[in-house]
């Protein structure tokens, strides 16, 4: 946990930015994979965290915008759960540690509920995710589940909040994100043609247990890198083959780390490899040294589309010029994804309260509807404080390719005939992760490798 003053200061900022009511937070549960005795690992709810720091299943907390008084509801242990799991500290302990002086059992939420509503007080919550939270919700303010209604004033001063990171925060995030970096080049040493992708995912576990870390997401280890957010991990690798490593570690602060690399089973890169390599790379440097506070990251991410276009049209799979391609979209043939995305307790930040909330502003909405923009969830203007990663990358999805072509989709900027020289080709994509400081940007963690004669070099040195 951070101090008891860090958890008092957030809260009182949180106070002063609600005008009046009751916010009601809620702790996560825990989730039964086959049974309610086997659980799904816990992780507490990240706004939770966020205000009090605890790491216990059902807690929920009420902090009362005009008496300014916060309780936390929770049940001591059993006789029993003390049995099976033995003594841990007391909720009331854990509490005072958050600066919390006042515990309730959870039943007596209720109780106090009831008395909010029939004084007419407005009660805040926020979007809930867990179907457990959701029912709790439901039966406590006695509505269905589909008319709970959070709070826009709670989650907006929320993301106010979170999204700008604190000294503290970003020391949490280089730790993880350096335990990320490890994970990295210990795929890129190991990785030789026969091994099977698992391989690869069990050792960067490893890794990260042993820095009492786990991942913050299922990790992407894949030599089907064009498959966005595969999970399969059967296929073995072969020579002339990429792989493609999308995967992060969070510590034991709960703070995510997100990185890609993407090299090749052998030493080097094929030519084909390497110039699509060199695009997304550049796109990927020219891109981060771009950031700064007041930039939209929506012109960044237009940014990467031009660099992008630009590289495919001078190897004759785009036509046209890279302005006009990008205008109309012929770019997300290969670029589907957005550039990047807030981190911090969760590698895709807040995105439970809502991207629209946590990515864009009012004035300069999401746009919901167009292939590739929408996958966008980050766009509005960067502050200091912020951070984001920079992931651009090239995918040839056959479907995709497929479907286009069939339609003479965009026919005067895709020359479909050399695009069939790659629908096999796979995906390539590139990940960091910075901080917007004062004057631009910080990379976050001691750096990772990324270029071609970077990690060919690595390659040939741990390939024998
Ligand atoms: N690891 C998921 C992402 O890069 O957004
Ligand atoms: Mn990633
Ligand atoms: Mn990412």
């Amino acid at each position: 946990m951070f101090s008891k003053q860090t958890y008092q200061n957030r809260r009182k900022k949180l106070i002063n930015n609600i005008t009046e009511g009751v916010i009601l937070l809620m702790g996560n549960t825990e989730s039964p994979i086959n049974f309610p005795d086997n659980p799904f690992p816990f992780r507490q709810d990240s706004s939770f965290l966020y205000y009090f720091g605890i790491q216990q299943p059902k807690l929920a907390a009420i902090i009362d915008v005009d008496q300014e008084e916060t309780i936390i509801f929770g049940d001591e242990l059993s006789i029993d759960e003390i049995v099976w799991m033995g003594i841990q500290e007391t909720i009331k302990a854990k509490a005072n540690k958050s600066g919390v002086e006042k515990t309730q059992a959870f039943s007596q939420l209720a109780d106090y509920i009831q008395k909010a509503k029939s004084t007419g007080r407005k009660i805040h919550i926020l979007p809930p995710y867990q179907a457990e939270n959701k029912i709790t919700l439901s039966k406590l303010l006695e509505v269905k589940i589909s008319d709970l209604k959070p709070s826009v004033e709670l989650i907006k001063a929320i993301v106010a909040q979170r999204e700008i990171k604190e000294e503290q925060e970003i020391i949490q995030i280089e730790n993880t994100v350096e335990t990320s970096n490890k994970m990295h080049l210990l795929a890129m040493q190991i990785a030789k043609p026969g091994m099977k992708e698992y391989e690869l995912v069990s050792a960067i576990k490893k890794l990260a247990a042993d820095e009492e870390s786990t991942l913050a997401y299922p990790p992407i280890i894949t030599i089907d890198g064009q498959i966005l957010h595969n999970h399969y991990y059967g296929n073995t690798l072969k020579s002339g083959d990429l792989v493609l490593n999308d995967s992060g570690a969070e510590n034991k602060m709960k703070y995510a780390g997100d990185l890609t690399r993407t090299f090749p089973v052998d030493k080097k890169f094929t030519p084909q490899q390497k110039e699509i390599y060199q695009i997304v790379h550049t796109a990927f440097e020219q891109t981060k040294s771009l950031l700064k506070p007041g930039l939209a990251f929506k012109e960044v991410h237009k940014k990467a589309a031009l660099i992008i276009a630009q590289g495919l049209i001078d190897l004759g799979l785009v036509k046209g010029t890279a302005e006009e391609a990008v205008k109309n979209n012929a770019h997300t043939l290969f670029f589907q994804t957005g550039l990047g995305h807030m981190m911090g307790l969760d590698v895709h930040d807040m995105e439970d309260l809502g991207e629209q909330y946590v990515g864009y502003t009012q004035e300069d909405p999401k746009d919901t509807q167009t292939f590739g923009w929408k996958s966008l969830r980050l766009g509005k203007p960067l502050k200091e404080g912020f951070v984001v990663t920079i992931e651009p990358g090239i995918y040839f999805i056959p479907q995709l390719i497929d479907m286009w072509k069939a339609e003479n989709r965009l026919k005067d900027f895709i020359n479909y005939d050399k695009v069939e020289q790659y629908r096999d080709f796979g995906g390539i994509r590139i990940e960091d992760d910075l901080l917007i400081t004062k004057e631009g940007n910080r990379l976050l963690g001691n750096g990772l490798i990324s270029s071609v004669e970077e990690i060919e070099d690595f390659r040939a040195k741990h390939l024998s």
